[in-house]
C-alpha cells in the first residue's frame, strides 16, 4: 500500500508498505530519517519517539497505516534550518550524549514537556522521561540538559 504524511512540515509518500510495518520502519528505512532509533521494537525504551498529531508516541508501536493523512515530527524536525534546537544543544552542552542510542526519543520527550510546563520540577522531569531508558549516562546529565533548556526556553513561548 501507498503511505501518504506530512513529515517535519513536507508531504512524504512511501510506496509497497506492507501491512505490519511500522512507522518507525517507514521513517528511518524508507524516508531516510534516521533520528528516531530502533532499540527494542517493543514500546519500552522510547528511542523511537516522534510526534503524531502532536503527541509524543512510540513509533515502533504505530502501524504505518495509521500514520496515513496524519502529521509527523521527528528529532530532525525539532532544529531549525541553520540551528539546533535548545533541548537539543542542552543536551550536548551538558554531556548528556554519550552512545546517543536513547537521545532522539529523551529529546522529543523533553521538548513536549517543555512545551507543557514552562519550569518544570525535577520531579515533573524524571515522570515525562520515565518512557525513556538510557544505559550509559546514569541520568544526572540528562536532568541537567532539561534543567538547562528549560532556563534558556522559559519566557520565550
Ligand atoms: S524502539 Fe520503540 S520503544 Fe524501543
Ligand atoms: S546515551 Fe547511550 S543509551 Fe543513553
Amino acid at each position: 500500500m501507498r503511505v501518504t504524511l506530512t513529515v517535519n512540515g513536507s508531504e512524504q509518500s512511501a510506496d509497497d508498505v506492507w501491512p505490519g510495518e511500522s512507522l518507525l520502519y517507514v521513517l528511518r528505512e524508507r524516508l531516510g530519517l534516521p533520528g528516531a532509533k530502533n532499540a527494542c521494537e517493543q514500546g519500552e525504551c522510547g528511542s523511537c519517539t516522534v510526534y503524531l498529531d502532536g503527541e509524543p508516541v512510540c513509533s515502533c508501536l504505530v502501524a504505518a497505516g495509521q500514520a496515513q493523512g496524519r502529521d509527523v515530527v521527528t528529532v530532525e524536525g525539532l532544529a531549525s534550518e541553520d540551528r539546533m534546537h535548545p533541548v537539543q544543544e542542552a543536551f550536548v552542552e551538558t554531556g548528556a550524549v554519550q552512545c546517543g542510542f536513547c537521545t532522539p526519543g529523551l529529546v522529543v520527550a523533553a521538548h513536549d514537556l517543555l512545551a507543557r510546563t514552562e519550569r518544570p520540577s525535577d520531579l515533573e522531569i524524571r515522570e515525562a522521561l520515565a518512557g525513556n531508558l538510557c544505559r550509559c549516562t546514569g541520568y544526572e546529565k540528562i536532568l541537567d540538559a532539561v534543567r538547562l533548556a528549560a532556563e534558556r526556553t522559559a519566557g520565550t513561548r
